[in-house]
């Protein structure tokens, strides 16, 4: 069975169990602070389990990209080591949101095991929670006495609540879960040992594919336990280990969802994989084409390497495969980006956003590869620099400091530098280095420190935005939380109505004031989190269930909606003239400016900015009214022309806003009518990334003051030039200045000739031999000029001049050829630079030096003296 098939029939499994079929969420979160990836099947669904949001079918089933390398779940540093870990992984899963429990979800669970995809009943185990003492759990005995109807009792298995417990985080719906283990070794091998023994212990066949989680309490912040008022199911089964199982493979990698894309990292390298465990080259392999499909997926969900956050993650797991294969696989070009055509064949079909991003994810991932090979080539020869130091100075440890820096500034990879270390006898300070590490870490984890604490819930309500329609509202506190973090302690409140707009979908969260007859507060910033609108003030009121009248900065706000708006007509624009490549990658829409990023492979050239411009204005001009549709469903939004992001996660019912032909699925607040955004005008056209074009610009009030910045200028000049034809006058201004250059340059000729004469006289004689030192005020040129010509005409003669053009101290040595034998200019140089703190040389004839300290021309004068 393919692993196609294998996905499709979990699918119509639970399909004809009435379960309605989603689409994967993206990989990459966006507007949840409190995680950067999915890295499980239920984190689409938390709003669901907490009650902030309905779910749209009480039962659900899917399958989803997740990706564990950061956080609470991470398995990077174990990939390629073993055969059943991985960086980006599917997990199937099935839901119930109270409604089915744990008789529906064992049995069908053992249902699709066993009858669909019929692995043998002998070779399963499933484990119960044995109950904690502490907690006050008891031994979940309805999920024992179900199980046994299936499999005889010795093969179920009591567990703790390590494993037998889960979670979602520290807070929040959890329950006992029930994993099931399969066992896939010989007859022979499990005759030796029973699997009993090798269930929950590392052994890679015998491994859990799939666990259901029977959500049963609500954990309270005091670390409590309640019951929840419903009951449900979560589960999520290994998708890559379930392929292992049902195609009798021994190692996930070996599973037709790796073979094509190891065959062709064979067929690029030249090198065959084995398979074997602890072989270099083997891990290598496995690197490669597990992490490729981590960085391929994130960059088709919008998720580009960059310096920071999410964008950091993705550039560290693409740069641990570059770093593998250039050093087992020898791939010193970039390589990996010929993968992407492999992976989009083989999942492009289910997962549309690998077909239609292919072309970005390859741009994006072979410019990666370019840049950190690059890395790689200037860290070696710093790493050879560092290596004959420690030589030279007789040592066998390199030096932490400089190790520590190459790998934190330079992006060199640490396990690089040790190995070239060991083959020229040398080691790196492991404990040092390990220590520059922490204290790295600490570094950054105090800048970004913050301490929450708990909320207080005054009212359980949803939240109710009503910042569409006003910017005003009575409202009151239904909840609030302490936050402190190093800029001092504040308070986050969750309010009955707000008006605020939370930070999302590039627009920024509304400021205002939060106030009533009593007491009055700013509010900082609004921002979303799992649902809840969440406004920042600096203090909690006095009486924090008093009634409350929020009020939205309104000039902000209307910037930024402005700005909001014209990013859309600016989208449209883009499309029109550059063509429907076009993409959103990114944007920030703030008061005072907006930043938008979209898919475009050249620089846009002034023509083509000029035209997007002018679309924009002209929409502008033509009015156009704001439609907006607040709720409709998101197929007919599509059906109406709607674009859609790619990486965006939307509901069943979207918003979609429309100006004429323009229309987005869209969050944000926008003007009324496009008229309002006044003048739309581009700051700056540049390169985000690769395959990426970044367009900054500006709008209204902003653009008014850029064209009356503009005017000012032009202005104060035209008055200094005492001119209106500014263009006439400065090229008049910049003819009379290149006449006058050259002016200046024969009258400098003119000087020198002259001096040659007198130099000529002040040569003194000694025993045959010339000497001339002089110091001058003549420019480096003319210096230059006269010692040729003097060391030319003057036989047995040597010129050292010290200049001081321009404030630069500058030494210049003419010797003779007939005394090149005995002096040497170049050393006469770099001797009397030292006076000027300078640096320099050149050969026998001829040599000059700059310095930098003007003060040092007598000192280096007399020292020539003594020459
Ligand atoms: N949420 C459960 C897990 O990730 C199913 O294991």
């Amino acid at each position: 069975m393919t692993s196609q098939e294998i996905r499709q029939q979990f699918l119509d499994f639970f399909k004809s169990k009435e379960h309605l079929i989603v689409p994967s969420a993206p990989i990459v979160l966006k507007d949840d602070p409190t995680l950067m990836f999915s890295n499980s099947g239920m984190t689409q669904f938390k709003d669901y389990f907490l009650g902030y949001k309905e779910p749209k079918s009480s039962r659900i089933a899917d399958t989803q990209k997740c990706l564990r390398v950061s956080g609470k779940h991470n398995d990077l540093d174990d990939v390629g080591r073993d055969t059943y870990h991985h960086t980006m992984f599917e997990m199937l899963g099935n839901w119930s949101f109270g409604d089915y429990f744990k008789k529906e979800a064992i049995t069908w669970a053992w249902e699709l095991l066993t009858e669909v995809y019929k692995i043998p009943k002998e070779n399963l185990y499933v484990t119960i929670f044995e109950g904690d003492e502490k907690e006050n759990l008891e031994r979940d005995t309805e999920a024992y006495d179900l199980w046994k109807q299936f499999i005889s009792e010795d093969r179920i298995i009591n567990g703790n609540k390590k494993d037998n417990f889960w979670e979602m985080g520290a807070s929040g719906p959890c329950g006992p879960c029930s994993e099931i283990h399969v066992d896939l070794r010989s007859a022979e091998e499990k005759a030796k040992v029973s699997g009993l023994e090798l269930v929950n212990n590392d052994h890679p066949q015998v491994v859990e594919i799939w666990n259901l989680v029977f959500m049963q309490f609500n954990r309270k912040a005091d670390g409590s336990l309640e019951n929840l008022p419903a009951k449900h199911i979560d589960t999520g089964m290994g998708f890559e280990r379930l392929c292992m199982a049902l195609q009798h493979k021994e190692s996930n990698y070996d599973t037709d969802v790796f073979t094509p894309l190891i065959a062709k990292v064979e067929e690029l390298s030249g090198k065959k994989y084995t398979g074997i465990l602890t072989d270099e080259k083997d891990i290598a392999i496995r690197v490669v084409v597990d992490h490729i499909r981590a960085v391929s997926f994130a960059i088709a969900d919008g998720q580009l390497p960059s310096n920071g956050g999410a964008g950091y993650v993705i550039r560290r797991i693409l740069r641990r495969a570059i770093s593998y294969s250039y050093r087992f696989l020898d791939r010193k070009e970039p390589f990996l980006y010929q993968l992407v055509a492999v992976l989009q064949e083989q999942m492009g079909k289910f997962f549309p956003e690998l077909e239609k991003q292919g072309t970005l994810v390859t741009e994006v991932i072979k410019s990666e590869e370019e840049s950190f090979l690059r890395t790689i080539e200037t860290g070696l020869i710093r790493v050879d620099k560092l290596i004959q130091q420690t030589i030279s100075e007789g040592k066998k440890i390199l030096p932490t400091e400089e190790v520590f820096e190459l790998y934190d500034t330079y992006g060199f990879p640490d396990d690089l530098t040790r190995i070239i270390a060991e083959e020229k006898g040398l080691t790196i300070d492991e404990a040092g280095f390990e220590q520059a590490l922490n204290q790295q870490k600490q570094r950054s984890k105090a800048d970004s420190a913050q301490k929450v604490y708990d909320w207080v819930t005054l009212e359980e309500k949803p939240e109710n935005f009503v910042g569409y329609d006003q910017l005003e509202s009575e409202t009151y506190i239904t909840r609030y939380r302490k936050v402190e973090n190093k800029d001092g302690e504040f308070y986050q409140v969750v309010l009955s109505e707000s008006p605020f707009y939370p930070e999302g979908g590039g627009q920024v969260g509304d400021k205002g004031t939060l106030e009533n007859a009593a007491e009055s507060f700013e509010v900082l910033e609004t921002k979303k989190e799992n649902g809840l609108i969440i406004s920042l003030i600096n203090a909690l009121p006095k009486d924090a269930g008093a009634v409350f009248y929020a009020k939205v900065n309104v000039a902000d706000r209307k910037n930024s909606q402005a700005n909001h708006s014209v990013t859309h007509l600016l989208h449209e624009a883009l499309r029109e003239v550059l063509g429907t490549h076009v993409e959103q990658k990114g944007s920030y829409v703030g008061p005072d400016y907006l930043r938008f990023d979209f898919s475009h492979f050249s620089k846009m050239t002034e023509e083509e900015l000029a035209l997007v411009e002018s679309k924009v204005n002209a929409k502008i001009k033509e009015n156009i009214p704001l439609q907006e549709f607040r709720t409709i469903p998101i197929q007919e939004a599509l059906d109406r022309g709607a674009m859609a992001l790619f990486g965006e996660k939307y509901g069943d019912n979207v918003r979609m806003i429309q100006f004429g032909s323009s229309k987005e699925l869209c969050g944000g607040t926008h003007v009324k009518s496009t008229s309002e955004i006044g003048h739309f005008k581009i700051v700056s056209e540049s390169s985000a990334a690769a395959g990426i074009r970044r367009i900054e610009a500006i709008s209204g009030e902003k653009s008014e003051e850029y064209f009356k910045n503009l005017e000012t200028q032009f202005t104060e000049i035209s008055q200094l030039l005492k001119s209106k034809d500014l263009s006439k006058s400065i090229e008049k201004l910049l003819e009379e200045n290149s006449a006058l250059k050259s002016e200046i340059e024969s009258f400098k000729k003119e000087k020198a000739k002259g001096e040659i004469q007198n130099w000529k006289n002040d040569f003194e004689d000694n025993n045959g031999k010339k000497l001339l030192v002089k110091k001058t005020s003549l420019d480096a040129g003319s210096v230059k000029d006269i010692v040729f010509q003097l060391k030319k005409e003057i036989p047995n003669s040597v010129t050292i001049i010290i200049s001081d053009a321009g404030e630069k101290p500058m030494i210049t040595v003419g010797v003779s050829a007939d005394l090149e034998a005995n002096y040497h200019a170049g050393n006469i140089v770099k001797e009397l630079a030292k006076e000027i703190q300078g640096g320099g040389g050149g050969n026998p004839g001829f040599a000059t030096a700059g310095g930098k300290n003007i003060e040092g021309i007598e000192n280096a004068y007399q020292k020539a003296l003594e020459i």
